[in-house]
């Protein structure tokens, strides 16, 4: 196996690393690209940007795969998702860290954002409820799970863990962070 880590933060550039995006010229720089398939795991505009540039290899389909998760870009049209909490913001109390802040929030951002915002930089990785590195405590307050993302274990939601990546607020919160980046 061989590792390319491609950085797309400006700001940063590693010896051997390529900066910039995953693009075509780059996929075939170093894969043989007849004999390949592609596997794409990433945030939502990684596959936006991935997806042009691998129909620029002339593919055929079977030969890329994608992950069937990440971030929901427009929550309010989630068949799911409370409609009378559209445009609506609450209070997001937080305790990070033994101190805490609070911050008002959209319902149609999620809390993970929300945090990110005060200046709170929870731990996250998959920003879809997957991973569980945003994994918090829910003190009070009502919020929607988006259901395709929902990695919460049934230990968790007795005991009121929530990951606020794939949460949204439907009322005043108050949460407390154990982790942050
Ligand atoms: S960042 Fe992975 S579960 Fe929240």
């Amino acid at each position: 196996m061989r590792v390319v880590h491609v950085l797309s933060c400006e700001s940063v550039s590693l010896p051997g690393c390529e900066s910039g995006f995953i693009t075509a010229d780059l996929i075939r720089k170093y894969a043989d690209v007849e004999g390949a398939s592609f596997f794409v795991c990433g945030p939502q505009v990684m596959y936006d940007f991935c997806r042009g540039e691998l129909a620029r290899l002339d593919l055929p389909r079977r030969r890329v795969r994608w992950e069937a998760f990440g971030e929901v870009k427009n929550i309010a049209r989630h068949p799911a998702f409370p409609a009378p909490a559209v445009g609506r913001t609450f209070r997001l109390k937080a305790q990070v860290n033994g101190t805490s802040a609070e911050v008002r929030a959209s319902a149609t951002e999620t809390v993970l954002v929300a945090l990110e915002r005060a200046g709170l930089a929870p731990s996250s990785q998959c920003r879809s409820g997957e991973c569980g590195f945003c994994r918090s405590l829910l003190l009070a307050g009502d919020i929607f799970v988006v259901p395709e993302s929902d990695g919460r274990r049934a230990a968790d939601k007795e005991l009121g863990h929530f990951h606020p990546c794939s949460s949204y607020p439907l009322s005043d919160l108050e949460v407390r962070v154990p982790r942050t980046a």
